[in-house]
């Protein structure tokens, strides 16, 4: 080998190493964890049921379930059936901002939003993670991830507002990224939140160890 094809192999074999170890990488470093109470989990559910025939928090892990002729989260709201943490307290206009969590998603679940960024400048959300027939889909578009039932898998969302990009991690793996759709007030949530169409009788998502992150 002459020495430039040589250099060109030792490039090659740098970024390969630097994209294995980008990619491996805690997606919360560099970032400070903002402590949360339980003051910061408000829970969004049918209105005209009980809180616990649709939500239960017990070893850690928040079960969350809803049907699809369920109510809405209140008698004003027109839209689909949802019962949803909603981190309180919390919103955000600028900055960097992140949300980790192990989820979990029984089979039998589909059309059913189990993470969002609530609000947008030209939208009410600026990113919707769906699980269709076991597969993670942004919106009802891209694949994200497969494989995703009956598992826990860890989710790190990252939305950067002055850059206007979410970057979505499965597993510590970067799976995503995307342009958010404008600035707007932002929170995060989780739980089960029913598409438009396509969704499954029962819906369920579980939650455990949820943390918020800013930069
Ligand atoms: C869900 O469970 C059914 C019944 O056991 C099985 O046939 C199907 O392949 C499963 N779906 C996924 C996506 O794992």
């Amino acid at each position: 080998m002459n020495s430039s094809v040589k250099n060109v192999v030792c490039f090659v074999g740098f970024l390969v190493i630097n994209s294995f170890l980008q990619s491996s990488a805690d997606p919360t470093d560099g970032f400070t964890n903002v402590p949360l109470t339980e003051a910061n989990f408000e829970i969004q559910r049918p209105y005209n049921v009980p809180l616990d025939e649709r939500y239960s928090f017990e070893n850690g892990i928040r079960k969350m379930w809803v049907y699809a002729n369920d109510k809405p989260h209140s008698p004003n709201s027109e839209t689909q059936p949802r019962t949803e943490v909603r981190i309180h307290g919390l919103d955000y206009t600028s900055g960097v901002w992140q949300f980790e969590g192990y989820g979990f998603v029984p089979n039998g679940t589909s059309g059913a939003t189990v993470a969002q960024i609530h609000g947008a400048a030209h939208d009410s959300s600026t990113i919707i993670l769906r699980i269709y027939n076991g597969d993670m889909r942004y919106y009802s578009g891209d694949v994200i991830a497969t494989g995703m039932y009956d598992r826990w898998f860890k989710l790190n969302l990252i939305h950067d507002v002055e850059g206007g990009t979410v970057t979505v991690y499965i597993d510590d793996e970067q799976k995503f990224q995307t342009q958010d759709r404008g600035r707007s007030q932002f929170y995060f949530k989780c739980g089960v939140y029913a598409a438009p169409r396509d969704i499954s009788y029962y819906m369920e998502s579980r939650w455990r160890d949820i943390k918020i992150y800013k930069k």
